[in-house]
């Protein structure tokens, strides 16, 4: 198959790409690099620079190359941002993913997996969450997602497009075949932030709040190994086949703040100061997913399930790549 990878330069896209290149694809990456990486791109994938608000590009993708599928990961991801600029995301990240879609259906592609998020779910009635939840997006970040969610339902009815959104929890880790990982500028996340207290580039970690309704007061979320989330793509992308189909993706075990502060103190070696600081806004005091579905419907299981290993596989990278691709 020859699969277009939107965001392939990018954490997910990339290791996305490596796989998929393992299993024998073709795989065509088109990314803007304003977030990504050239370097993070698989050497065997074909590299496209480009942007998706420009349409006339992404319409010679399809024109160049015969497209089977897309795995559309280019976007804005950064709830706190989306808080601040929401047209970024209410605007760039809906009005992009339009763009493709267009010229996807006017291409005669009909197959299409979305990065969605569990930002869909910012009051849970239930925890773990599951497909049946109701959705209330918990920022514009999340709102775009969800837009894209239903434009694909009507795309389908209409149609015939055949689409997978994927609702991840929180990706962490890094490839193991050690060369591909995360490298964000700004940095937000909690495992690379803890981890660059370690590598002696940042003092301390702060953590944000711990008068939250948990077991130490700390918010609760469910980190998911970045292969795993991998392989549920391309386990996805099988299956459409036999019709659309949404999941939440994460392990299904919720650690505190505090517990992965923990738990990259034990992988590290290092005493990784931590002060606690105010709450951030926007953060929902616990997400953890059910995967039930995606496990039953497609025989998906995690195989780096213990934060241990999904903590450890991120520290090699860091420790290889201290200032991240282009140091
Ligand atoms: N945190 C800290 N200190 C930090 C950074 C994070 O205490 O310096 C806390 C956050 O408050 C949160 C937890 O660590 O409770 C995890 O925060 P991250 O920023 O690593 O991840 P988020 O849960 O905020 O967001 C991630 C993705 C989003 C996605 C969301 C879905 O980055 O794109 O998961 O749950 F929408």
């Amino acid at each position: 198959m020859s699969i277009l990878v939107t965001g392939g330069a990018g954490y997910i896209g990339s290791i996305v790409t490596e796989e998929l290149i393992e299993q024998g694809e073709q795989v065509v990456v088109f990314d803007n690099l304003s977030y990504g990486h050239r370097a993070a791109v698989h050497p065997d994938a074909e590299f496209i620079a480009g942007d998706l608000a420009d349409r006339p590009a992404v319409s010679a993708i399809f024109e160049h190359h015969p497209i089977d599928a897309i795995m559309h990961f280019a976007s804005y991801t950064l709830v706190g941002e989306s808080m601040e600029v929401p047209f970024k995301y209410l605007g760039d990240n809906v009005t992009n993913g339009l763009n493709l879609l267009r010229e996807a259906v006017d291409h005669g592609v009909r197959r299409f997996i979305l990065s969605s998020t569990a930002n869909l779910f910012d009051q849970p009635e239930d925890i773990p969450i599951d497909e049946d939840e109701r959705i209330i997006p918990g920022s514009p970040y999340g709102e775009s997602k969800y837009v894209l969610e239903r434009v694909l339902h009507w795309l389908d009815r209409i149609y015939g497009f055949r689409f997978a959104a994927l609702r991840y929890f929180n990706a962490a880790g890094a490839s193991p075949s050690g060369q591909r990982g995360e490298d964000h500028e700004p940095e937000t996340h909690l495992i690379p932030l803890t981890l660059q207290v370690a590598l002696g580039q940042r003092e301390r970690i702060v953590i944000f709040g711990d008068d939250y309704q948990t077991r130490d007061g700390t918010c609760v979320r469910d980190y998911i190994h970045v292969t795993d989330l991998a392989r549920a793509h391309i386990l996805a992308l099988e299956a459409l086949a036999e019709g659309s189909r949404t999941y939440n993706l994460g392990n299904g075990r919720g650690f505190t703040v505090r517990e992965v502060i923990d738990t990259c103190r034990q992988v590290t070696g290092h005493p990784i100061p931590a002060v606690v600081g105010e709450r951030r806004p926007g953060d929902p005091p616990a997400l953890i997913a059910s995967s039930d579905k995606i496990r039953d419907e497609l025989g998906w299981s995690p195989r780096y399930p213990d934060l241990e290993t999904i903590v450890a596989h991120a520290w090699r990278w860091h420790r290889t790549h201290p200032f991240g691709y282009e140091g």
